[in-house]
């Protein structure tokens, strides 16, 4: 159970609270959680793809936070997020949180090959030399990212926000299915909270190209419903496969549950075309597209989430308690 109490107690100067352009509105619902107004700001993108950000309130001593996700266009957004700290940094801000709910880059987290940048290590240096104090972000791809940052940071976890949904529909007969065995610890701990049963897919990328192939799947999956849990959906690709191994295995109602639904290339097109009972994601990235295009999408809003950890990083008070940790 996720303990929300949206009270502001302006411990730490004024808060501040600046929407990029990737996803203003989460911005502004987690403004409204807040019971504040975002700041003003002027986003301006020149002919030659400069980003220019102007602060239209003064943050001088002020608790900042800057709201943007590294939706499409992700490299625009990752360069406007760091023009923002440094309009701030520059601005006098006492303190200023980066609050990017997905956080790109996370599945280049080691050198797995010779010659290969560690390019979320990268991420993490470049929001701290902007002028960063802290970060905010929801479900890193691995957790050990944390540790590419020297500041501090909260990881906001989605799992109790979807496994509360999932509860209420009240499953029987079903299993949850790992799309591959870097997800099996997640996995575990929603069979444990859904008390059902567990399954793997054994996966082994064939090539960068986001190709990959089920090798295997661990576990029983036949004449049961099966809940495909994962932390993104990308171009669909895993998912496709993992979903003709649960279907040969004799899978009946497929439901899939991820907490960043990116849905790039031909993801959206894979995915109306397959029988889903459900799709069921988090708005880490703006959802109104794909809600168009998936009548079987449900968008949980990570916005009070969000509220919440920024209320309590505002306040000093614990985050975990939210969780009873
Ligand atoms: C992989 O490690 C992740 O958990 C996801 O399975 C992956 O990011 C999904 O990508 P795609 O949808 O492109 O297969």
């Amino acid at each position: 159970m996720i303990r929300l109490q949206n009270k502001l107690d302006f411990n730490y100067g004024n808060i501040k609270i600046f929407s990029g352009s990737s996803h203003p509105g989460l911005a502004q619902e987690v403004a409204e959680y807040l019971g504040v107004s975002l700041a003003r700001r002027e986003l301006v993108k020149f002919p030659n793809d400069n980003i220019f950000v102007r602060l239209e309130e003064s943050v001088r001593g002020k608790d900042v936070y800057i709201i943007n996700t590294a939706s499409a266009p992700v490299n625009d957004n990752i360069m406007e997020t760091l023009i923002f700290c440094d309009a701030c940094r520059r601005g006098s801000a006492a303190r200023i949180t980066v609050v990017m709910p997905y956080m790109p880059y996370g599945r280049s987290d080691k050198k797995d090959q010779p010659r290969v940048p560690i390019t979320a290590r990268l991420m993490a240096d470049l929001i701290q030399t902007a002028g960063a104090d802290r970060y905010i972000t929801v479900d890193l791809h691995a957790g050990q990212i944390q540790g590419f940052f020297s500041i501090p940071g909260d990881e906001v976890s989605s799992f109790h926000l979807l496994s509360e949904y999932l509860l209420e529909k009240k499953l029987e007969n079903a299993t949850i299915v790992t799309n591959d065995l870097g997800f099996a610890k997640k996995g575990r701990n929603y069979a444990a909270t859904l008390d059902m049963p567990l399954a793997f897919m054994e996966k082994r990328r064939t090539s960068n190209d986001a190709k990959s192939e089920i090798l295997s799947i661990i576990g029983d999956v036949n004449d049961r419903d099966v809940v495909i849990v994962d932390d993104e959906i990308s171009t669909g690709g895993s998912l496709m496969n993992t979903l003709k191994a649960v279907k040969d295995n004799g899978a009946r109602d497929i439901y899939v549950v991820c907490t960043h639904g990116i849905f790039v290339g031909p993801a959206l097109e894979r995915l109306k075309a397959q029988p889903f009972k459900e799709i069921i994601t988090t708005n880490t990235v703006p959802q109104m597209h794909a809600k168009s295009m998936l009548p079987n999408l449900t968008v949980l809003s990570i916005g009070p989430l969000i509220g919440e950890v920024m209320a309590r990083v505002h306040d000093g008070r614990s985050v975990g308690e939210m969780w009873n940790e």
